[in-house]
């Protein structure tokens, strides 16, 4: 039988992680993380200094880039050449800079690929932006997660606050709504709804809630 993928797209900070996580645990599926490939790049590209605008270090750099996810806790644990990045990649300063890296052809062509071949492998849940159009236009299940932006800016600012980060709410909303604009507005695969993905708006449900919904919405697929 073949493999069962369940993409999850949507804005930043939407709780895709939160749900996929949850939803892979319940039905024994592997979750992948994809924005924390693109984290762990921006963490790569930010150490090297590798300028965005030349194409000849951006390639250089991917070939020094190896991805990795350690299986505890859901692959919660992004590995950077074997380095444990799964803190830093969350800081403030790598998500000022993630988009505009995410942004670049040469990048995303490398992460798709990587992406592709780990779905290959197991059942799935793979959030991002990109998974139900480009990464895997045929998966068996598209979910599109909305909320608030006030909402999702409260949330994210309370998790940050909680691993001591220095933030004001202001700055974690506009964060968020420059990710999304560029998210939205890039050439190379932006965030858009694939046609045939739900649309799952949590800003009133308790992750019990959405995570019912999901399961609902995956059942006739198992
Ligand atoms: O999901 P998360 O917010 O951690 O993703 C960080 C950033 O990585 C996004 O704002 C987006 O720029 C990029 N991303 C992407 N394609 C994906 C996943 C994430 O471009 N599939």
């Amino acid at each position: 039988m073949e493999n069962i993928v369940i993409a999850i797209d949507g804005y930043s900070s939407c709780g895709k992680s939160t749900l996929a996580k949850a939803l892979a645990k319940k039905l024994n599926f592997i979750y992948i993380d994809s924005g924390a490939m693109y984290r762990a790049v921006t963490v790569y590209f930010l150490r090297h200094q590798v300028a965005l605008t030349n194409d000849t270090e951006v390639r250089n750099a991917l070939e020094h880039i190896d991805i990795s996810f350690d299986a505890k806790d859901y692959n919660s644990h992004v590995l950077l050449n074997g380095e444990d990045v799964s803190e830093e990649i969350r800081q403030m300063h790598i998500s000022e800079q993630v988009s505009p890296v995410s942004a670049l052809k040469q990048v995303r062509t490398a992460m798709v690929k990587q992406q592709q071949k780990l779905g290959q492998l197991k059942n799935i849940v793979m959030d991002g932006r990109d998974i139900g159009t480009t990464v895997f236009p045929h998966a068996q299940i598209k979910l599109f997660m909305t909320a608030d932006p006030k909402i999702r800016a409260e949330r994210r600012y309370k998790e940050l606050l909680g691993k001591g980060e220095k933030v004001s709410l202001e700055e974690v909303f506009d964060n968020l709504a420059h990710r999304d604009y560029l998210d939205t507005t890039r050439e190379e695969s932006p965030l858009t709804r694939a046609e045939d993905a739900i649309i799952l708006d949590n800003t009133n449900l308790t992750e019990a809630e959405q995570l019912n919904f999901a399961v609902e919405k995956v059942t006739p697929f198992l």
